[in-house]
């Protein structure tokens, strides 16, 4: 098989991987449900479906394939920069049949123009980057998509199997030593745009949290009076804690003495040995500095996940080069929830950090920008228009992230207030002299 069967294989393989897990979210529901909005916060899962399709087409059909368009007239409904997601089931949308059917009509003629394709030294096609691009794309709807499910009301739709068992003793923190790694990549062929490119960053030694901030850690918190504690919030996040009325990780309630939440339509005990998730990173920051921490910085968070002391290397992921199994990482929506700490030992990174990938996204103190040397590519509106103070960075993929949208690399953000997505976070805070 040449290079380019095998490549052309590969793409082929991930995204009928991919589109199947997009049926599988839109299929669980009925076509009142897709077309309804279940969130202000989010788009009519219909509105996500036929947007997938779109963007497919623009970049893979219209661009790569210099095809003809499929629906030139839908371009601006499913525009994310015209159409706000508050105004997007106003829209006259595609209903779910014609939704499906566009669909279906694009992906058959990617698989048609895959077939001859020559992946040439342009940009776009060189190693299938706008097919990784477009497989990533919908990956990342599909968390989307996941986290409607989580908002909408209803009987439960979803199934899986509980994520696996504590196997190891993970806890306290990990010490950091001084000295320069390697951030962000130049070579992995379907990195974007934002992670690149690989520059050097010298920091400071540290010390970060083994694992993602617990339930029962959180729960401490709360039973301290942290959310009715000014000190510990910044202005702009207490401003936020008294107007939105923050009380607790959102989808919880009070179950006697202790707490209960709400995953995918089912309520159960909050178990305190899970990654807290739904939580924003105002709360984040209010938890950090009421336990004598802080939250890391990017770099921080990405040298204890890549660097490799004993070359000095930094890894595509914590366990290695190799792409996530399994054992290494709760993703791509196996299990519904983030597994408890110490559930995977063998996707601990050379330091001993534990669960950086998987489980829940990260929130790290890092406002979005580009690295050093940033290029943007194919389209501003990837990640440079997001660039600025707006939005905070997290990082590490939750168990909703797709292993393809996941790397050591990886980099998502978001609003500060915002937490309907699978959003944690773990602590760290400057080495003292002797540590
Ligand atoms: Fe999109």
């Amino acid at each position: 098989m040449t290079t380019t069967e095998r490549l052309r294989d590969r793409i082929a393989a991930e995204l009928e991987r991919t589109r199947a897990r997009t049926a599988l979210l839109t299929d669980a529901v009925d076509d009142d449900d897709l077309v309804r909005q279940h969130s202000t916060l989010m788009s009519p899962l219909v509105w996500d479906l036929a947007h997938v399709g779109n963007q497919e087409e623009l970049w893979l059909v219209r661009d790569v394939g210099g095809r003809d368009p499929v629906r030139h007239d839908i371009d601006d409904l499913y525009d994310a920069f015209k159409q706000p997601r508050k105004d997007r089931p106003a829209l006259p949308l595609l209903p779910p049949a014609e939704a499906r059917a566009y669909v279906r009509t694009v992906r058959d003629k990617v698989f048609d123009l895959l077939d001859g394709i020559r992946f040439t030294e342009r940009p776009l096609v060189a190693d299938g980057f706008a097919f990784g691009m477009i497989v990533q794309h919908e990956q990342q709807h599909d968390e989307t998509m996941l986290a409607t499910h989580q908002l909408r009301a209803g009987a439960p739709v979803l199934d899986a199997p509980p994520p696996p068992e504590p196997r190891a003793r993970v806890g306290g923190e990990v010490r950091v030593p001084a000295g320069p790694f390697t951030m962000g990549t130049s070579t992995d062929p379907w990195a974007l745009d934002n992670e690149r490119p690989a520059h050097t960053v010298d920091l400071p030694a540290y010390l970060i949290d083994a694992a993602p901030v617990t339930n029962g850690q959180y729960r401490a918190f709360i039973a301290d009076g942290g959310y009715d504690e000014p000190r510990w919030w910044s202005e702009a996040g207490w401003r936020h804690r008294v107007e939105a009325d923050l009380s607790a990780p959102m989808h919880w309630r009070r179950d006697g003495d202790g707490w209960a939440h709400r995953r995918f339509g089912r309520w159960s005990a909050v178990r305190d040995d899970e990654p807290v998730v739904h939580v924003c990173w105002y709360e984040a920051q209010a938890y950090a500095a009421w336990a004598g921490k802080r939250l890391p910085t990017e770099a921080e968070w990405e040298k204890a996940a890549r660097w490799d002391p004993a070359t000095g290397r930094s890894r595509r992921y914590p366990w290695g080069d190799d792409d996530p199994t399994t054992e290494h990482a709760n993703l791509g929506q196996r299990h519904l929830w983030p597994a408890p700490v110490g559930a995977y030992p063998a996707g601990a990174s050379p330091l001993g950090v534990h669960q950086l990938v998987g489980d829940v996204w990260e929130w790290t103190s890092s406002p979005f920008r580009g690295h050093p040397g940033f290029v943007a590519f194919p389209y501003q509106e990837y990640s440079e228009v997001f660039f600025g103070d707006d939005h905070r960075v997290l990082r590490g993929g939750s168990f909703g992230t797709d292993r393809s949208a996941c790397r050591g690399t990886f980099r998502n953000w978001d609003y500060p207030i915002r937490r309907q997505i699978f959003s944690g976070f773990r602590c760290a805070r400057d080495a003292g002299p002797e540590e």
